[in-house]
């Protein structure tokens, strides 16, 4: 069973702690993504798997064996890195045939064919097998990339940001071609990157990392239903969270009866709210300060007492305009203690 499992590793440069105390697994055919910014520690947790760089502390296991100070040809793993990095005197076949050509591996070259024709179809690069590595365009120059790592038949592959320098377009195309073929291959795959979308779209599980620490592990929609922290809440959903202090809404603006005991900050999504329109003299609680039209739909800007705004999507044909007084109603939001923990709702 290629199961790769990373037990209390950690990594310091200097006195910059990279990774701190890192624990998790990641199952045979899974698909795990850590989340986090820049500077996060993925890429160290991804050269610590690849025997890259030296563990401080903690241990690595792959498919049950101890790797921690194997040598990163002895591990297994394939790597696609941030920038691809092809041999530019190479046609894309040769590229893609490199890793089988290896003394390590040595394939013969009926069976390499085989494996580059199977790989280049589901990337659909089969057309540019021919084509020097530099006379390609971005997108495809990536795609040979992940190509080469693909052809293997690794314990796990190790992708950094493989997307991240690809435009949007090619990004959303790319990252639901590699979520297919992952399931198709059966591929054990621990991705890294700062790009929610390409978490909630492509995880099995998110790990979500801050400061080189994994603050919470679990499917997307638990992390995105049920964040443990207000960071957590913050790395996911588009427009973010809003983080509203207590002070700033009413008991009657909430459901069920107001927050629970020890509550400082409320979550709230677009699905935790509704927003009216008031007319005449009702009483309001908001006013609507900005409608930002994104095509197909709209991001609702509405401030509450003095200083607070929340961001909200409403759709496209909204009747709300600028300067209109508004009731806001929320129900069921994230509750957050003052330590920025959530609090577990009281079931009603
Ligand atoms: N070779 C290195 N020498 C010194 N500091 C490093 C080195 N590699 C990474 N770091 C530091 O470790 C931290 C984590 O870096 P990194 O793993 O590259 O984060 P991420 O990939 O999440 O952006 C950062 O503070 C970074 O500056
Ligand atoms: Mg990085």
């Amino acid at each position: 069973m290629p199961e790769v499992r990373l037990e209390n590793i950690a990594k310091s440069y200097g006195s910059t702690q990279a990774v701190g105390d890192l624990n998790f697994t990641v199952g045979d055919g899974e698909l795990v993504v850590l989340l986090g910014p820049t500077g996060a520690g993925k890429t160290t947790t991804l050269r610590l798997v690849a025997g890259i760089e030296k563990l401080d502390a903690g241990s690595i296991h792959i498919g049950g064996q101890d790797m921690s100070t194997a040598p990163p040809a002895a591990r297994n793993v394939a790597f696609v890195f941030q920038q691809y990095s092809l041999y530019p005197n190479l046609n894309v076949y040769d590229n893609m045939a490199f890793p089988l050509r290896s003394p390590v591996l040595r394939w013969n070259e009926s069976d390499i064919r085989a494996r580059v024709e199977q790989i280049a179809g589901l990337l659909k690069i089969t057309d540019k097998l021919q084509n020097r590595a530099t006379h390609l365009s971005g997108g495809e120059m990536q795609r040979v990339a992940i190509g080469r790592a693909l052809v293997r038949d690794p314990a796990i592959f190790l992708m950094d940001e493989p997307l991240s320098s690809l435009d949007a377009k090619l990004r959303t195309d790319l990252r639901l071609e590699l979520k297919r073929i992952q399931e198709d291959l059966g591929a054990t795959i621990l991705y890294v990157t700062h790009d929610q979308t390409e978490a909630m779209t492509m995880a099995n599980r998110i790990g979500v990392i801050e400061a080189g620490r994994l603050v919470q592990l679990g499917n997307p929609r638990e992390i995105y239903q049920t964040p443990n922290t207000i960071y957590v809440a913050t790395r996911l959903g588009h427009p973010a969270i809003n983080l509203l202090p207590i002070a700033a809404v009413s008991d009657g603006q909430l459901a069920h009866g107001g927050a629970p005991g020890g509550t400082k900050t409320l979550g709230v999504r677009t699905e935790h709210i509704v927003i009216k329109k008031v007319k005449g003299r009702r009483k309001s609680h908001g006013v609507v300060e900005r409608v930002n039209r994104l095509g197909d739909q709209n991001h609702l800007h509405v401030t509450l007492g003095e200083a607070t705004e929340i961001i909200t999507l409403v759709p496209p044909d909204t009747e709300l305009n600028v300067g209109d007084r508004v009731a806001v109603r929320i129900t069921d939001p994230i509750w957050f203690d003052p330590s920025g923990n959530r609090i577990a709702s009281r079931g009603c």
